[in-house]
């Protein structure tokens, strides 16, 4: 009687499987958890010390402006602290922002097989949501066919890049194509939590460098930084977005911890360069591997890769097969890709593991 069918029909978010639940259903101490893009190496040494730090602070509430925390970010990406916003995780901005802008009878658009932490949050309103198709066989978004699907209800497009499950990017040419097409009342998100992996390929657009007034980029420190349980994500945009977003989050997000990692995970060059050096080499090794097995994978942008299993039934098996020897991968049928897993890029201990029951799983 009180749920309205639009939230009763919601499929909730259902994350990577926790580690302490397959320890208790299979009973076995070793886990390795390579389901959720977090980062294998941990969290950043410097938000660590930050956040013990500031342990002894938490009995106050956080600045309801998160100054420092927003100044911190001003200089790193020299911007003003008018641009920008700060929430529990990029999500949090994200929930905030369709809290704002999106009015009864409008309409938000993406892709399908996309982040599905969005997918969740759009149908959670009563708002049209549409799901443009990816281009054929190339698991990219189609940013002609949302340029196609675009109407007079239209408010929202999300665009994930690199996107999530499929790492895969639109170029800088594709993106500039598109956005100069896109009337200025639309809201762009684009929601670039993969970033730091991506920014090194020159094709890879970086959505803060051309200032649009229609655009709001997200970002986090759940993915590179290794603080994902913390809960801490920023975004970019114009004065009016982001005063917007301010004014409608809950007042003391993120937590004065939170900020305080944040403001000491921005300085930590060395973790975030070694966090790319193990990326770079574990995907060197992955994709090679998996190449010597004949298996399809999708080349990727982020610290996870796409694996295309070819069939719903294979992805089943090879996920029973991986959890019983305490490996949890993620299959991808919520995405909308029932025949793909994805696997992130781990420490070369959990490469290893994952590519030793692979094998062994296809000798069986
Ligand atoms: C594309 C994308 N956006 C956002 C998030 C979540 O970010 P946050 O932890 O900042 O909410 C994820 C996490 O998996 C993601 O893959």
């Amino acid at each position: 009687m009180l749920t309205p069918n639009y939230i009763k029909n919601l499929k909730p978010y259902v994350p990577g499987k926790p580690i302490e639940e397959l320890q208790r259903e299979f009973n076995i101490e070793r886990i390795y958890k390579i389901a959720s893009n977090e980062n294998s190496l941990g969290p950043s040494p410097k938000a660590v010390e930050a956040m013990i730090n500031y342990m002894s602070e938490s009995h106050r509430y956080p600045e309801v402006g998160a100054f420092d925390l927003r100044n911190k970010i001003s200089k790193k990406f020299n911007l003003k602290i008018e641009n920008i916003a700060v929430g529990n995780g990029s999500e949090g901005i994200m929930a905030n922002a369709l809290r704002s802008f999106l009015c009864d009878g409008e309409e938000i658009i993406s892709s399908e097989s996309t982040f599905i932490g969005f997918q969740v949050l759009a149908r959670g309103r009563a708002n049209k949501y549409v799901e443009v198709p990816m281009l054929p066989g190339k698991y990219k978004f189609d940013l002609d066919g949302i340029l196609n699907a675009v109407n007079s209800n239209t408010k929202i497009i999300y665009l994930c890049n690199p996107n999530n499950p499929t790492g895969t990017i639109f170029t800088k040419k594709e993106f500039e194509e598109f956005i100069k097409k896109i009337p200025e009342n639309i809201l762009v998100m684009i929601d670039e939590a993969y970033f730091e992996y991506a920014t090194m390929y020159p094709e890879y657009p970086d959505s803060l460098f051309y200032r649009f007034d229609n655009v709001i980029t997200l970002r986090t420190f759940s993915k590179i930084y290794g603080i994902a349980g913390i809960r801490l994500g920023y975004g970019f945009a114009r004065n009016e977005i982001v005063e917007t977003i301010m004014k409608v989050k809950l007042p003391f997000e993120p937590s004065i911890i939170a900020q305080a990692a944040g403001i000491a995970a921005l300085d930590d060059d060395d973790f975030v360069k070694m966090s790319l050096e193990m990326n770079r080499e574990g995907y060197n090794f992955l994709t090679s591997e998996l190449s010597n097995l004949n298996i399809k994978w999708i080349p990727s942008y982020a610290n996870f890769i796409m694996i295309d299993m070819g069939k719903e039934e294979y992805v089943v098996k090879l996920n029973d097969y991986m959890l019983k020897n305490g490996i949890i991968i993620r299959p991808l049928k919520a995405f909308g890709l029932p025949h793909c897993i994805r696997v992130t890029i781990g420490t070369p201990e959990e490469n290893n593991a994952f590519v030793d029951y692979l094998r062994k799983y296809l000798k069986k």
